[in-house]
């Protein structure tokens, strides 16, 4: 993260292998929903200018209002949705929610867990995407922008935002993980580095500070990761740990290189040395995993 040189990440031939149901299963155990700082921020960039535009006054900083009952039927998008962690944050703010991804298995999962009458999904592709010209107000991207083809992404944003609306990404880091006092900072990022052969080109993308987008809107926000706005805390057990770095596409390219059986014996490692590093505590003990959040927003011209 410390690392300032640019990442251009335009054009990466990047392996997409979301759709195993092994994979899904892992999403739905170990992946977190963004924080709910990121949602406000969003929709109050969002509702700032609708509100300005409707009453021609300031709204309050801190204030967020709903778009669900103003005029029309509002509608947020999140592409790449994986199996729904960002999707049914938006569903108490909007009319309708739709969460749009390539992987039918990922989409399947999401609507098993989806709770929300308002909230529904469809496959598609970021660069191709199954909704109307200027019939979305807001499209989210949560931890799923890398692995599109961005500027195709792009032109779909334009065709699709209604005039005043918002593209808002985020995503997060490899998670800093403590045991009390204790930081595993260390040993992770040394294991995690190890594997670097395994990144696939994208993860560039969310380990570095400096991203290059193309030109979208002049109307944009920039939080970076190492500004830590926006963090999301989690107590979760060294299993759960685990568990999310199994999920990890780093950790399915190590597993089709050198096989199941040692890069489960890599991980298993990769927790005992974890494990000896709690001295005298148990290892069914929490530790806190700190996801720190990246943001970039953009929004439409109204006219
Ligand atoms: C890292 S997951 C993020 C899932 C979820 N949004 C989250 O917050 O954890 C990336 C998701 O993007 C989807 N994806 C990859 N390429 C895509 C594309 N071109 N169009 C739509 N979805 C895509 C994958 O199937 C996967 O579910």
């Amino acid at each position: 993260m410390s690392d300032s040189k640019p990442v251009n990440i335009i054009g990466d031939d990047v392996k997409k292998d979301f759709s195993n149901a092994e994979i899904v299963k892992r999403y739905v155990q170990y992946r977190p929903s963004p924080p709910s700082s990121i949602i406000s921020t969003v929709l109050h960039f969002l509702t700032q200018q609708q509100q300005q535009q409707q009453h021609g006054q300031q709204q309050h900083e801190h204030e967020v209002k709903d778009i669900k009952g103003e005029e029309g039927s509002s509608l947020c998008v999140d592409v790449g949705c994986g199996s729904g962690q960002n999707t049914h944050l938006y569903a108490d703010h909007f009319k309708h929610v739709v969460g749009v991804d390539v992987s039918v298995d990922q989409l399947d999962a999401a609507r098993v867990t989806n709770t929300r009458t308002n909230v529904s999904y469809r496959q598609g592709r970021g660069e191709d995407l199954p909704l109307q010209d200027e019939s979305v107000d807001l499209v989210t991207c949560s931890s799923s922008l890398h692995w599109f083809n961005i500027p195709a992404f792009f032109n779909e944003v334009k065709r699709v935002l209604r005039p005043g609306g918002v593209l808002a990404c985020y995503w997060y880091r490899l998670p800093e993980c403590h045991y009390g006092s204790h930081s595993f900072n260390d040993v992770v990022e040394e294991v995690w580095e190890s594997w670097r052969e395994y990144w696939p080109p994208c993860h560039q993308f969310i380990m570095k500070d400096d991203v290059h987008l193309p030109h979208l809107y002049p109307d944009q926000v920039t939080v970076r990761l190492s500004e830590k706005k926006f963090v999301l805390e989690r107590a979760c057990s060294l299993d759960d740990f685990v568990g999310f770095l199994h999920s990890t596409a780093v950790f399915q390219n190590l597993e089709l290189d050198k096989g199941t059986q040692q890069a489960q014996h890599s991980l298993q490692a990769l927790r005992q040395r974890l494990v000896s590093k709690m001295g005298r505590g148990n290892e069914t003990d929490k530790v806190i995993l700190k996801y720190y959040y990246a943001l970039r927003m953009w929004r439409k011209p109204s006219h």
